[in-house]
């Protein structure tokens, strides 16, 4: 049975909810997206039923994170779709701001993220990306006023950069991460999967091939610079323009020249044709 979630265009409406429920003594999740949800973002939603009562996905294409030759005009919008899904789990609230609502005239505050934001990953490709998620997200994790806050961690280095800066920030809504889904070839779910041409789509699962056999190469003894060149090789020959591919200690984002500077997480980033996707491993 489907259940129609609540909609919130406004932050008062948000808390009102929020605080109901809380008055009665329920708990509540905040998982924030940018909509064009998938089966990515329903396992967020799935994951949050072990941490509270009570679940408010919100969708906003948040236009601060988004540099001007990127895709914010592209990025797809489905809220019809969002909202049948959303109801087809039974998740309680959807909050949808305008941008006015979000970022109303006279609006100027910057929230400037520091460490794993400057880890030297997609900030050198992206350099005010994670100032505009750390400026959404804050603004999210206040207005929901949430106990629990869910995101994928897919988004690697944005999962480390909304962790310090909640922490940084003293915003006492818990950050969860939670695992990446992927298809049944590999490839990570993401939104902008949908921009991938049917020969780029079957490219596409290059990334986590290589990945996955990294890591094993890695944990059964192979040097961690000979690895990266080899898998910035293929790569490369499956027709992908490589950002990066690099070994980072998984808590502090520093890189792991070996298997003592770890837990080791591989990242990647890399186009193929407009499209940039990324995606991570655990060694
Ligand atoms: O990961 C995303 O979809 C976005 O960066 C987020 C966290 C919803 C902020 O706009």
């Amino acid at each position: 049975m489907t259940r129609q979630p609540l909609i919130f265009r406004e932050i008062s409406a948000l808390r009102r909810a929020v605080a109901q429920w809380r008055a009665a003594g329920e708990t509540i999740a905040l998982v924030p997206t940018m909509g064009a949800l998938h089966a990515g973002h329903i396992s967020l939603v799935k994951a949050s039923r072990a941490h509270a009562t009570r679940c408010v996905v919100s969708i906003f294409v948040n236009p601060t994170q988004f540099a001007p030759n990127e895709d914010f005009s592209a990025y797809p919008r489905t809220f019809e779709a969002d909202l049948a899904k959303l109801a087809e789990i039974g998740c309680d609230g959807c909050f949808a701001p305008t941008a006015a609502e979000m970022y109303p005239q006279g609006f100027s505050t910057q929230v400037i993220p520091g460490g794993p934001a400057l880890a030297g990953l997609e900030d050198r490709f992206r350099p005010d990306h994670f100032a505009g998620v750390a400026q959404v997200v804050a603004k999210l994790l206040n207005q929901a006023q949430a106990d629990a806050a869910f995101f994928g961690e897919k988004d690697f280095q944005q999962l480390a950069v909304i962790r310090r800066m909640a922490a940084d920030l003293d915003i006492p809504t818990q950050i969860y991460g939670v695992p990446t889904l992927r298809e049944p070839d590999g490839l990570a779910m993401s939104s902008r999967n949908v921009y991938l041409s049917a020969g780029e789509r079957a490219a596409a699962v290059t990334l986590s091939q290589v990945l996955c056999e990294s890591a094993e190469a890695i944990r059964g003894g192979a040097a961690v610079a000979s690895v990266l060149s080899r898998a910035e090789e293929k790569i490369a020959a499956a027709g992908f323009a490589l950002d990066y591919f690099e070994a980072r200690n998984a808590a502090s984002l520093a890189p792991a020249a070996s298997l003592a500077d770890g837990p080791i997480r591989l990242l990647v980033a890399a186009k193929l044709g407009k499209t940039r996707l990324i995606d991570n491993w655990a060694v």
